[in-house]
């Protein structure tokens, strides 16, 4: 058989929220022309986020009715750290409530001002973390990766030439550790190949410095390298995944990605003076190590679905499903990051909308229309989120890209809703010359995205 299915059936079922455009015309008034103010009773399809909005499957729910809920030492952490220490790896793990939990235990106790971490990518979280401890984040993609329109299989990887340059002229005692996200998220979900996190790795082993994986998506990379790689072709997705690790020093994870739960994270390093120190701020701000924040039934919902999302009939759905919507957009004509990413699909709106400036911020028009339009909520990935500063004068410098994120919950949609979704973009792709951009009322001093507000240029 050629159809590809999804390989579960619907037990339980949630409704969605149909709406009038009067209606949505009025919702993102109130929302001042940001979509996360809206209430979700008002979205139909919400493609906003992958994190943390998965369907868990009847394992999953079954094992959260076993959670066991005692403070210190339970059944639940015991199960959890099982599974974490066999698909990952590292010696330490450390429970948190979601991934950015990790990363500001980990950023707050090992970086200092003046400190720079790269990355091939830094997710907005990430970002955010390490500068809120006066570290510089430096992004060193490949340059094939800043071109939407290019099919390259790995454009999530590093630049380890660059890598190794700035080691070189910032010095190894500044740089505490090297960070790589799989799949480069903000980069349109896209994979790092095998043999460059072996590349990255080796370059930090030389210089002796410490090699974290932001891991999310690590089972959706690990399909990647098995389709895409050489020598990888049929190997399973959990041998791929130790791989990748057994290279790495530790890891960040929001197991709200694959892990297919509605929430939590863990942290996990080798080093265990580092871990020591790590716990100590983790019960300051967490909780004990053996919950971190999270609810014993959260841990068993974790340790089962770390699995599943290793499953080859799941990976295989659920790239070429996301492929499927992706392949679809671009037949209407409508640019697109290519290849798919692994958890979302990447319109890129600075080449669908020429005639909106950067700093009009075209991506955010873009998203704005396609809710007024179906009632889709999908996310600016562009210089609303990751503008910067001109350091000489303070101008808004625009971000590389401007793309809208169209994030695939896990197991949620079905290709009917998906088939919706295209039609949407389709007729706004048909009045695309019409729309104008936005611009900035009202703003946070960092991770302004979240909370900005909006009015439409005249
Ligand atoms: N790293 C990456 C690559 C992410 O995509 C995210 C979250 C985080 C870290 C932080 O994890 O949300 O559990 O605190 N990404 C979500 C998204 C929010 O929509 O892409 P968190």
């Amino acid at each position: 058989m050629k159809t590809i299915i999804e390989p579960f059936r619907i037990k339980c079922v949630e409704p969605i929220g149909m709406s009038t455009p009067a209606e949505r015309e009025a919702a993102l008034v109130r929302a001042s022309h940001n979509l996360f103010r809206l209430r979700a009773a008002e979205i139909t399809i919400d493609l906003l986020t992958d994190s943390g909005t998965g369907s868990m499957s009847s394992t999953q729910w079954a094992a959260m009715m076993l959670g066991d809920e005692s403070y210190s030492g339970a059944r639940s952490w015991e199960r959890f750290e099982a599974a974490v220490k066999d698909i990952f790896g590292f010696a330490e793990v450390i429970p948190t409530h979601q991934g950015r939990a990790a990363e500001r235990i980990l950023f707050s106790t090992v970086l200092k001002p003046g400190d720079v971490v790269p990355s091939n990518t830094h997710f907005d979280t990430t970002r955010a973390n390490i500068e809120a401890t006066g570290a510089k984040a430096v992004d060193l993609l490949i340059a094939e990766g800043l071109q939407p329109g290019l099919v390259h299989p790995f454009k999530g990887n590093m630049d380890v030439a660059r890598l190794e340059a700035l080691i070189a002229e910032t010095g190894r005692e500044r740089i505490p550790l090297v960070m790589l996200t799989i799949t480069n998220n903000s980069g349109g979900g896209q994979p790092v190949a095998l043999a460059n996190v072996r590349a990255v790795s080796a370059a930090c082993r030389r210089h002796g410095i410490p090699f974290y994986i932001d891991a999310c998506r690590f089972a959706e990379n690990a399909w990647f390298i098995r389709e895409r790689e050489e020598g990888q072709a049929g190997r399973p997705p959990l041998e791929i995944a130790r791989e990748v690790f057994a290279l790495a020093d530790g890891c960040t994870m929001s197991a709200k990605k694959d892990g297919i739960a509605n929430i939590g994270g863990f942290l996990c390093t080798n080093d265990p003076d580092l871990a020591r120190r790590l716990r100590d701020l983790l019960i300051l701000t967490e909780g004990f190590p053996t919950y971190g924040g999270l609810a014993g039934r959260d841990l068993d919902a974790i340790a089962v679905g770390l699995y599943e999302a290793l499953e080859e009939d799941y990976l295989r759905y659920r790239i070429v499903s996301t492929k499927y919507v992706a392949d679809h957009i671009d037949a209407l004509g409508v640019p697109i990051v290519r290849p798919a990413g692994g958890h979302a699909v990447f319109i890129d709106a600075r080449a669908m909308l020429p005639h909106i400036p950067p700093l009009a911020y075209p991506g955010q028009a873009l998203a704005c229309e396609m809710y007024r339009v179906g009632g889709i909520r999908s996310c600016e990935i562009g210089s609303v989120m990751f503008a910067s500063k001109d350091p000489a004068t303070g101008a808004e410098l625009p971000a590389p890209m401007e793309l809208v994120r169209l994030a695939i919950p896990r197991r949620v949609y079905t290709q009917s809703h998906m088939d919706y979704v295209v039609e949407a973009i389709g007729e706004v792709n048909a009045r695309k010359d019409r729309l104008r951009g936005v611009r900035i009322v009202e703003q946070a001093p960092f991770l302004r995205h979240f909370t900005a507000r909006f009015e439409p240029l005249a």
